[in-house]
Order: structure tokens, then sequence, then C-alpha cells
């Protein structure tokens, strides 16, 4: 993959998935400063540590072509969260990504924006023959948000020095779920 790269925009009912910018450094220090969103996923929460967090994202875009998008609610036009892809060396495949901040929980926004994501890799990487998702097992909502997708549990994997169970929905699988929006009004 080159620097020619193209991030590209999507959209869904609710949510536009863009590339993340340099402005965006402020909301996410906002969303993983809260301690309850950080008690399963741990990110830095000081301005400098979320600016290189963030280029991390954008290098895993240059080097590997897939990447997360910042997630913007259409509704408001707020910065919400992130969803999309990652990948990096020792990883199990290409995982599918996501977090929303506190008080947009419950919507079912991740599963909507991680499909979008989903359908966009399968799509883009005829090769690509499943997507994976590492989340620590205490992490009930995105353990529910894994199976929403249509993942399953695969086996235990220690990344980054702690226990992960990875998920994993093969192109087969891979049925668009239905949009939770109506459910949720
Ligand atoms: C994971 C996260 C994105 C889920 O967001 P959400 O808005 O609650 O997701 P949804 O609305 O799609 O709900 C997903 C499901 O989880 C369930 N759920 C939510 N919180 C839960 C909890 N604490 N325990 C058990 N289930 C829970 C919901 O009821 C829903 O289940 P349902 O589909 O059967 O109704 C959100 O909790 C988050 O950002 N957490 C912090 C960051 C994080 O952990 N990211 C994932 C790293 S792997």
């Amino acid at each position: 993959m080159s620097l020619t790269t193209i991030i590209p925009l999507l959209t869904t009912d609710r949510l536009v998935l863009r590339p993340i910018h340099n402005d965006d450094v402020a909301g996410y220090t906002e969303i993983w400063s809260d301690p309850e969103f950080t008690r399963y996923f741990h990110r830095p929460t000081d301005p400098d540590g979320v600016w290189h967090a963030l280029a991390g994202c954008m290098g895993c875009w240059v080097l590997t072509g897939v990447g997360p998008w910042s997630v913007v609610e259409k509704a408001s036009g707020q910065l919400v969260g992130q969803a999309g892809l990652w990948t990096e060396p020792g990883w199990p495949g290409i995982e599918a990504v996501w977090f929303l901040r506190r008080d947009r929980w419950g919507r079912g926004y991740a599963t909507e924006a991680a499909t979008a994501a989903l359908t966009w890799v399968f799509a883009q990487r005829p090769d690509l023959t499943e997507v994976v998702s590492v989340i620590v097992p205490a992490n009930a909502a995105s353990v529910r948000v894994a199976e929403r997708l249509g993942m399953a549990y695969v086996r235990s994997e220690f990344l980054h020095d702690e226990a992960h169970a990875v998920y994993a929905v093969s192109r087969a699988g891979w049925v668009t779920p239905t949009t939770r929006q109506q459910a949720y009004g």
C-alpha cells in the first residue's frame, strides 16, 4: 500500500464515517477521559498521547490499507466515536473495531458503524476470508456487538500482555445485520 491510499467516506442511516482529523484530538480526549469508558479499553487521556494514538490510526491506513474512521452523528454533527478496522504485526487478522462516547451507548451505533466497515472491507479485499474482533472477555457490551455482527468465538489469545477472546465472521457468513435503528426509535 502506498501514500496514494484513499480513506473513503462511508455513510449509514444515522452516522458518517470520515477520516480522522487533526482537530479531533479534543473530542477523543473527552471520550477517553471517562473512567467508565476505559474500564476494558485502555487509551491515553492526555492530548499529546491522544494525538499520537490518532497518528497511529492514520499510520495503519497508510501502511496496511485499512484503518479506523471517526464516527460523526448525522443529527448533531458531533464526533461520537470511532469504528472501522485495525491490523498490526502479530495480530490475528484484520480486526473490526468500535467505541462510542458514553452518552451514545445503547443506540445500536456500534453495530451500525461496524456493519459499514465490514461491508466495505469485504468488497474492497476479495482475498479476505474473515474479519476478526479482539475483545477482553469481560467486556459484555462489545461481545454483544460482535455477536450482532454475526461473529462467533474462535479462541483465546494473549495480546498486548492481556488475555483476549478472538471472534470472527467469515466472508461466507457475512450477512449485513439489520440495523437496530428501529428498535431505538
Ligand atoms: C462496546 C460499545 C461500543 C457498545 O456500545 P453500545 O452502544 O452499548 O452498543 P449497542 O447499542 O449496539 O448494544 C450492544 C449490545 O450490548 C448490550 N449491552 C450494553 N451494555 C452492556 C453491558 N454492560 N452488559 C451486557 N450487555 C450490554 C446491549 O443491550 C446490546 O445488546 P442487544 O443487542 O441484545 O440489545 C460501548 O460500550 C463502548 O464504547 N465501550 C467502551 C469502549 C470499548 O470497550 N470498545 C470495544 C473494545 S473491544
